[in-house]
């Protein structure tokens, strides 16, 4: 053989032991009916797997707050959602507005340009979300096909909240409205149908508490009808909404679907069921006021100004003296639990979402982000 057999090593050489408490941006921890139903595999097809899939469409649909019927599971990230999303909607010409608030509103951006479509970013004034007079400023002066937003912008901790005025504007004005519900979905309202959102989507690993590598998006009625209507081949064959709905919507094979992944969901959306949507924003709510109040009793800063902060992601401005870099690492050798830095922004990250906001993980948090600090400060 030209190629030796590598070295055997098992995972539980590897895998952090204790394990890593996930207080980061996401991936979240999951819970225990999560990790049992992600160890089954059986066939994707077949009336055990449409029932599931039934399942999982009609528990979305509360989650989401719609009526629409048209509901899919994709094998990929959330971003794998915001794509089929953009490969959807957008094609040479068409006139896309995104509303730039960092990474995340970015790639879709990034998106549209690779389709061909015509982008036009706006941005909000510096610590700030979008004013819906600035959007419709904007919408007045030039017709677009589509507007895109983020719900919650992770990379920054600022949340659109003018979001339902927004979208009503962009709706009055016949534009397509697609919103990325990555951190917000399940943790804070986010009602699809009463905004008037055309396509929405999340990923399973932030609110919803599953797994990473599987996400879900809903489309409206009219805009699916539109979609299924377009005569163009859509460039993107696994991300194809037309060929998917064989699977979401028939129980017919388009690729394998995501066996293990399909069942988390349904496990991690039931869950949110059981609770209630009312009782689970209650119970976000709560933790994420309750941990900023401690965060700033400690004499450290949030970085996002009240009247935009983003209470599933918050952002904290990196204490003085400290590198957040070091702070991270520091916080997972000595206490087992991580945290997110930034891209390029001098914060570090705290997730509120779904498993995350349990008093006593919020709590070792805090306790392991002042030791953290004391340590660094020596
Ligand atoms: C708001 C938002 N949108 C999209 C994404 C992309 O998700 P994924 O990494 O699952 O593709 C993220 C990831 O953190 C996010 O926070």
């Amino acid at each position: 053989m030209k190629y030796s057999v590598p070295a055997n090593i098992a995972l539980n050489d590897i895998l952090p032991n204790p394990e890593i408490l996930l207080m980061g941006a996401g991936p979240v921890p999951t819970t225990p009916e999560v990790k049992a139903a992600s160890a089954i595999i059986f066939s994707h097809l077949g009336s055990t797997m449409r029932t599931i899939v039934e399942r999982v469409q009609t528990m979305s649909r509360y989650i989401f707050q719609t009526e629409t019927t048209r509901i899919l599971g994709i094998a990929g990230p959330a971003s794998a959602a915001m794509e089929m999303a953009m490969v959807s909607l957008v094609w040479p010409g068409r006139k896309v507005l995104v509303l730039n608030l960092g990474t995340f509103s970015n790639r879709f951006g990034e998106m549209a340009r690779g389709l061909g479509g015509e982008v036009k970013d706006l941005y909000p004034q510096p610590l700030s979300c979008f004013k819906a007079q600035d959007v419709k400023d904007a919408l007045d002066k030039e017709h677009f096909d589509v507007i895109t937003l983020t719900h919650g912008e992770t990379s920054c901790g600022i949340m659109n909240v003018e979001l339902q005025e927004i979208a009503k504007i962009a709706k009055s004005k016949g534009v397509r409205v697609v919103l990325d519900a990555v951190v917000t979905l399940s943790c804070l309202p986010v009602p699809m149908d009463e905004w008037g959102i055309d396509v929405m989507f999340t990923g399973g690993q932030k609110g919803v508490s599953a797994i990473p590598g599987i996400s879900l998006i809903a489309f409206g009625e009219d805009v699916f009808t539109e979609i299924l209507s377009r005569k163009e081949i859509i460039s993107h064959w696994c991300l194809d909404v037309r060929r998917a709905w064989k699977f979401w919507g028939n129980g017919e094979y388009h690729y394998t679907a995501p066996v293990t992944g399909i069942l988390a969901l349904h496990e991690g959306l039931r869950l949110i069921c059981l609770e209630t949507l009312e009782k689970r924003f209650e119970r976000h709510l709560d933790s994420s006021l309750n941990f900023q109040t401690q965060i700033e009793k400690k004499g450290l800063e949030l970085y996002a100004p009240k009247n935009c902060r983003l209470n599933s992601v918050v952002a904290i401005k990196t204490p003085q003296g400290v590198v957040a870099k070091d702070l991270i690492q520091t916080m997972i050798k000595n206490h087992h639990v991580e945290i997110s830095g930034a891209f390029g922004l001098d914060i570090i990250r705290v997730g509120q979402m779904g498993e995350q906001c349990r008093p006593v993980n919020t709590q070792r948090v805090l306790h392991a982000l002042s030791d953290s600090i004391e340590r660094l400060r020596k």
